[in-house]
C-alpha cells in the first residue's frame, strides 16, 4: 500500500487533497469497471448477498458523480455476466429486480445530465420486463452528448466476438462482403461497443486479478487496476485513488518510451 491508499483506509486524507493531486488534462477517456466483491462485502457483515448488491448501487452513484464531474465521456460497467446466469435462480431474480429499480430511479438523471445509456450484451436474453425497460431507456437517451455510460448486461466478451464473426460470414455468404475486407476496424463494427473508444482504464474490485470474459478485444491496450476494496467500499476517494495510479503510468503502445532517443 502506497501512502495515499493507507490514508484513504484510515479515512485521514480528504477528497480535495486528492482532487488536486489529480491533472485534469490527461484524464482517461474511457474507464471500464469490473464491480466485484458485493457478496463478500455483505457475508462480512453477516447479512444476505443482496445487502451488497443495493450498496454496491451506492457505491456505482459515487464513481459516476465523480465521472460526470471530471467530464470523463465514456464508463462502461460490467453489472451482470453471462457466466451469472449459472447463479442460483433466487440471486437471479433479486438482481434482475434491483436492477429495474435502479433504472426506473435512474432514468430521470440520465436526461438531466444528459447521458446516454448504452446496454450491451445479449440483451434478448433479459427477462422481458427488463428488457423492455432497458430498451426504452437507450432509446430515449440516444442523442445525448455529455457521456455514454454502456453498461454490460448478460455480457461476455467471447460471445461477443463469436457473434460479430456470425455477422460477418453471413455478408461473405451473401457476397456483400469478401474474406480480405475483413480487417480489425470492420470487426470491430460489428461488436456491441462500437464507436466507444477502447478503454483507457479498466477497474477491478474485490482482489480478484482476472477479467471474467469482459470486454477481450477491447482491452488489449488498456491499463489494468487491480484493488483490494470491496465493491460496495469503492467510493470517491477510491476513484480518485485509481485515477491518480493510472496518471502514473506510461502509456507506451509498443513503442520506446518517450524520454529514449534513437
Ligand atoms: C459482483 O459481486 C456483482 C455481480 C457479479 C452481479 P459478486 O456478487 O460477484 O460478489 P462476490 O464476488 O461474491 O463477493
Ligand atoms: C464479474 O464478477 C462479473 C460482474 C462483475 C458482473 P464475477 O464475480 O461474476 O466473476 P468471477 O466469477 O469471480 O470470475
Ligand atoms: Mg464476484
Amino acid at each position: 500500500m502506497n501512502e495515499f491508499e493507507t490514508a484513504v483506509e484510515t479515512r485521514h486524507i480528504a477528497e480535495e487533497e486528492l482532487r488536486d493531486q489529480l491533472e485534469l488534462e490527461s484524464l482517461p477517456q474511457h474507464i471500464a469497471i469490473i464491480m466485484d466483491g458485493n457478496g463478500r462485502w455483505a457475508a462480512q457483515r453477516s447479512l444476505p448477498r443482496i445487502a451488497g448488491h443495493k450498496e454496491g448501487l451506492r457505491a456505482l452513484q459515487d464513481v459516476l458523480d465523480i465521472g460526470y464531474e471530471l467530464n470523463i465521456p465514456y464508463l462502461t460497467i460490467y453489472a451482470f455476466s453471462q457466466e451469472n446466469w449459472n447463479r442460483p435462480e433466487s440471486e437471479i431474480r433479486l438482481l434482475m429486480g434491483l436492477l429495474e429499480q435502479y433504472l426506473t430511479k435512474e432514468r430521470q438523471r440520465f436526461h438531466e445530465r444528459k447521458v446516454r445509456f448504452l446496454p450491451i450484451g445479449r440483451l434478448e436474453q433479459l427477462p422481458s420486463s427488463v428488457l423492455a425497460l432497458v430498451s426504452e431507456i437507450a432509446d430515449e437517451t440516444r442523442h445525448h452528448t455529455t457521456q455514454t455510460l454502456a453498461v454490460a448486461l448478460s455480457y461476455g466478451g467471447r460471445a461477443e466476438i463469436i457473434d460479430a464473426v456470425q455477422q460477418l460470414a453471413l455478408e461473405v455468404q451473401m457476397g456483400s462482403l469478401s474474406p480480405d475486407q475483413i480487417d480489425e476496424d470492420r470487426f470491430e463494427q460489428h461488436l456491441t461497443t462500437w464507436g466507444l473508444p477502447d478503454p483507457d482504464l479498466l477497474i477491478r474490485t474485490s482482489g480478484e486479478t482476472r477479467i471474467s470474459n469482459f470486454l477481450p478485444w477491447q482491452i488489449v491496450y488498456t491499463e489494468l487496476y487491480f484493488t483490494r476494496t470491496l465493491w460496495p467500499d469503492f467510493r470517491r476517494c477510491e476513484t480518485l485513488l485509481a485515477l491518480l495510479d493510472y496518471q502514473k503510468r506510461e502509456r507506451r503502445f509498443g513503442r520506446v518510451p518517450q524520454t529514449v532517443s534513437s
